[in-house]
């Protein structure tokens, strides 16, 4: 099928590049053009594994191109997925200016000559699929077509679930896909396009193996409403199960609880599910702070005050805090001390810092008067760009981020830290201390390797002793004996 992709970003890039691997003909628009020149040269615009090769292989068997007009694809396209930005407002309510241009644009696009389907890709309040109808009629007007009367199209929401970091494999592999439209025109166009995915009829491309269990992709068809509110409801879920996580990790810590233990007895409840427990220094992202903002704001235009999701945002900024906290606790004083960051991105395999708890972290330490080393194997130049205003000093490597430091903070779990060797980075630092905002290394081996360790829910005591001593009572002659 011919198809448009408005918006070259995280999701734009990764669904044309996906859709054109299944056999679409696709073409993915953007207004940036330094973006599309990018992607024209065969270059991905972000870091995402697996991407630059997938356009790369399109671009060869000639299934995708870019551009920075919409009117021609989109006349030729049967199609047109928009998946431009929905930033937050400062009220919280998602901005729509992107989506509206967009949509008036494909108005003024359209003929008579086919049906059209276009899909809400974005992550769009409840009622945006009835706010783009209105404005492609309203662009389908603006264009003085004479042909207007011919212009049939519908209007479908899709909302996208797939992760930074595997985007790829989460494309070709979702665990569903789900759609919204109001008349079955639209649904059959859409599931006619998607068939290939559904049924995984194709070969997986190198490097991102298909799941062995997937037969096959589930589909669920909804009204628009409904999948609008799928898209917010999972991202405020997966937000809570964080927050809930990290919860439980701090008074896990109080009462000389292991948090990884406790995870994984409560993650092997077929009902709770193992994945996104995880204590840490908090989410971050372009999504989840939006989302869940997002959400409240369109409960509160209907009345309705949600304490839980207010809860989980209350949550994770406290525990962004958390690893102020522990430096205090080490270091007492945070004045003139030089803090060592491993990671920036928000997450690994990610070059978006958008709302990474590491500038939060950055930002209170440099507040007080602290001085910020950071190493990130991919960030550091989107750090750099975005927060010119941070002052932080970008190292080549783990170790030049450790040397003179007097603590170093784990903050994103990228996976070539986990072979780091502790000795040597503990003997480079000026006291070794290691606020370890992952849970990437077991307590006993950086204890071993020289470090004053504390992790996010962990009990330093080592295990076989007791989970909590008890005190001896007031006028007591001899202590009372740990339990074991
Ligand atoms: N990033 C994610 O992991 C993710 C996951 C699921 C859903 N989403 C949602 O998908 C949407 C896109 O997210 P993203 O991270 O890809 O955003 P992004 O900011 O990375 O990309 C948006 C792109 O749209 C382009 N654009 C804006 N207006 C345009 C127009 N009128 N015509 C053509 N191009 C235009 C911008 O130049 C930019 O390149 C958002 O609503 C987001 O919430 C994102």
């Amino acid at each position: 099928m011919r198809v448009t992709v408005i918006g070259t970003g995280y999701v734009g890039t990764v669904t044309g590049a996906c859709l054109s691997y299944l056999g679409h003909r696709v073409t993915c628009v953007d207004i940036d053009p330094s973006k599309v020149a990018r992607l024209r040269r065969g270059e991905s615009p972000i870091y995402e594994p697996h991407l630059e090769e997938m356009l790369q292989l399109a671009a060869r068997r000639g299934g995708i191109d870019f551009s920075t007009e919409l009117a021609e694809a989109a006349a030729e396209s049967e199609v047109i997925f928009i998946a431009v930005g929905t930033p937050p407002l400062p009220g919280g309510e998602a901005n729509l200016t992107q989506i509206e241009t967009a949509a008036r644009s494909i108005g003024a696009a359209m003929d008579g000559s086919r049906y059209r389907v276009v899909v809400n890709k974005s992550t769009v309040p409840v009622g945006c699929g009835n706010l783009v109808e209105t404005l492609i009629r309203e662009g389908i007007g603006d264009a003085l077509r004479t042909d207007r009367r011919d212009i049939r199209f519908g209007v479908a929401s899709n909302p996208e679930f797939l992760r930074e970091g595997c985007a790829v494999a989460d494309s070709l592999y979702p665990d569903r896909i789900v759609l919204g439209a109001a008349d079955e025109n639209t649904l059959q166009v859409m599931r006619e396009l998607y068939q290939p995915l559904v049924a995984q009829r194709f070969a997986p491309p190198p490097g991102v193996p298909r799941p062995p269990s997937l037969r096959e992709v589930k589909l669920l068809a909804t009204t628009l409403t409904s999948a609008e509110m799928i898209k917010y409801a999972a991202n405020a879920f997966l937000a809570m199960k964080i927050g809930f996580a990290n919860e439980i990790a701090n008074i896990c810590e109080r009462v000389g609880a292991e948090a990884t233990e406790v995870m994984t007895g409560i993650g092997l409840d077929s009902r709770i599910g193992a994945k996104f427990l995880n204590p840490g220094v908090g989410w971050g992202g372009s999504c989840f702070a939006k989302d869940v903002h997002a959400l409240l704001h369109t409960a509160r235009e209907y009345g309705y005050e949600s304490k839980l999701l207010q809860a989980s945002l209350d949550v994770n900024a406290a525990q962004r805090q958390m690893v102020i906290q522990k430096l205090q606790e080490k270091l007492y004083i945070l004045k003139g001390r030089t803090i060592g960051l491993l990671g920036l991105a928000f997450k690994p395999d990610t070059d978006d810092m958008r709302d990474a708890p590491s500038l939060h972290i950055a930002e209170r330490l440099l507040q007080m008067d602290a001085r910020v080393k950071a190493y990130d194997p991919i960030a550091m130049p989107n750090c750099r760009q975005q927060r010119p205003d941070l002052r932080i000093r970008y190292c080549d490597s783990p170790l030049e981020a450790a040397r003179d430091s007097d603590a170093l903070v784990v903050v994103t779990e990228w996976q070539q830290f986990r072979s780091l060797d502790l000795e040597e980075l503990a003997k480079e630092m000026a006291t070794p201390i290691l606020v370890d905002g992952r849970n990437l290394f077991l307590p006993a081996a950086a204890a071993a390797a020289g470090f004053d360790y504390t992790g996010i829910g962990r009990c330093p005591r080592p295990r076989g002793a007791a989970s909590r001593p008890i005190r001896p009572e007031a006028g007591a002659a001899a202590p009372l004996p740990l339990i074991l």
